[in-house]
């Protein structure tokens, strides 16, 4: 067999080719937008890609599979349920696809998302049993998919994580992400085993009240332009541009050259609506960061902006975004609002603050915490 997993610096997220050496038939799961490196693999290897799997629909990025499915010939395969607005091969539980002497079973392990699927890998000339897991949004490396992207329930992430660790122990856990806005605790490995996590996985060995009480508790902010991107992989329309693909630079301002460019800049606070009522820059203006795309036209192109967040991580990346949009002057605050209040400067809050959990915050290596 051949394997390979693909990780995708910008936004955390892995995609996968396995393939069977011996009759060169390949998968891909969970494809990002830039086809070219698979392309690459498969021509290099001599691979002919039969399946395009996406494990769910997904928020945080611009999935690639229908254009690598349609570019290839290949079959593009969901889970049954999947609600989208496009033709593709619907993937039962319990079904087995074939890779030449591969087996791919699919497992249903919906709760980050209805019709997410977790993919077993069994290569029946070396055990009948499997020895690999893509396990999509469901169990992470030290923690478990976000149950509140549209539809997600954490009755039934308990259900599938459970059942996810009810595999051997050996078996090897590939995750769709490694970090990124989808969990806060996932500890940046690229992958892991059943029964490591079933041992050290602080929320997935939980028992189920205070599992569900966890993922209730502890909502991350939502990811980069998901409104629009969750939309585009739903076939409902096509932002394809709303993914960020470059790490443009940006200046991040300390406090004092925020203090030189503020007269004049129009400032957009890119926190959820909750953080933003709790405390914000006076004469800010609130976008979260997942609806940035989707409100692009309400940003003047005629003044410099100036992204701010909790402390300097998703204001980076908007800004980064928007750079990449077209906006030619865009900084990002880097201490943010904790530093702005570290500061001693004073904050504009709503009276009444709008119910909802707490946000916390995500960490990303490039771009520091918060
Ligand atoms: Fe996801």
């Amino acid at each position: 067999m051949y394997f390979k997993q693909f990780l995708n610096e910008l936004v955390g997220c892995a995609s996968y080719l396995v393939a069977s050496r011996q009759t060169g038939e390949a998968a891909i799961v969970d494809p990002g937008v830039d086809l070219s490196q698979y392309d690459a693999l498969l021509r290099d290897r001599h691979f002919t890609l039969r399946y395009v799997i996406d494990t769910h629909i997904h928020a945080d990025h611009v999935s690639g599979a229908r254009a690598l499915a349609a570019e290839h010939g290949a079959e593009l395969c969901l889970f049954e349920g999947a609600r989208v607005s496009y033709p593709f091969r619907p993937l039962y539980d319990g079904e087995e696809l074939s890779l030449g002497q591969l087996r791919l079973r699919i497992v249903h392990t919906p709760g980050h998302r209805p019709e997410l699927i977790s993919i077993l890998i069994i290569n029946p000339e070396r055990s009948p049993e499997p020895s690999m897991v893509l396990t999509g949004d469901s169990l992470l490396v030290g923690d478990v998919g976000r149950p509140d992207f549209g539809g997600g329930d954490a009755q039934q992430q308990y259900d599938s994580v459970g059942r996810l660790l009810r595999l051997p122990d050996w078996v090897a856990v590939f995750p769709g992400h490694f970090e990124g806005p989808c969990g806060k605790h996932m500890c940046g490995r690229p992958s892991t085993t059943v029964g490591f996590e079933r041992l050290f996985n602080p929320i997935a060995r939980m028992d189920r009240e205070p599992f569900v009480d966890k993922l209730a508790g502890e909502v991350p902010a939502r990811p980069l332009n998901m409104i629009a991107i969750e939309a585009t992989n739903r076939g409902a329309v096509d932002a394809t541009w709303a993914m960020l693909t470059q790490m443009s630079e940006v200046p991040q301002l300390s406090l004092d050259e925020f203090d030189a460019v503020a007269e004049g800049s129009f400032l957009v606070d890119v926190r959820e609506p909750v953080e933003f009522a709790s405390g914000h820059l006076p004469g800010s203006v609130n976008i979260p960061q997942a609806e940035l795309a989707t409100r692009v036209d309400e940003l003047p192109r005629d003044r410099s902006l100036v992204t701010v967040c909790l402390s300097g991580a998703r204001s980076f990346r908007s800004a980064q975004f928007l750079a990449q949009a077209g906006f030619s002057q865009v900084s990002s605050l880097e201490p943010g609002i904790s530093g702005w209040l570290v500061a001693g400067r004073a904050v504009d809050a709503d009276e009444v603050q709008p119910d909802g959990p707490g946000v916390v915050e995500t960490e990303w290596a490039h771009a520091g915490a918060g």
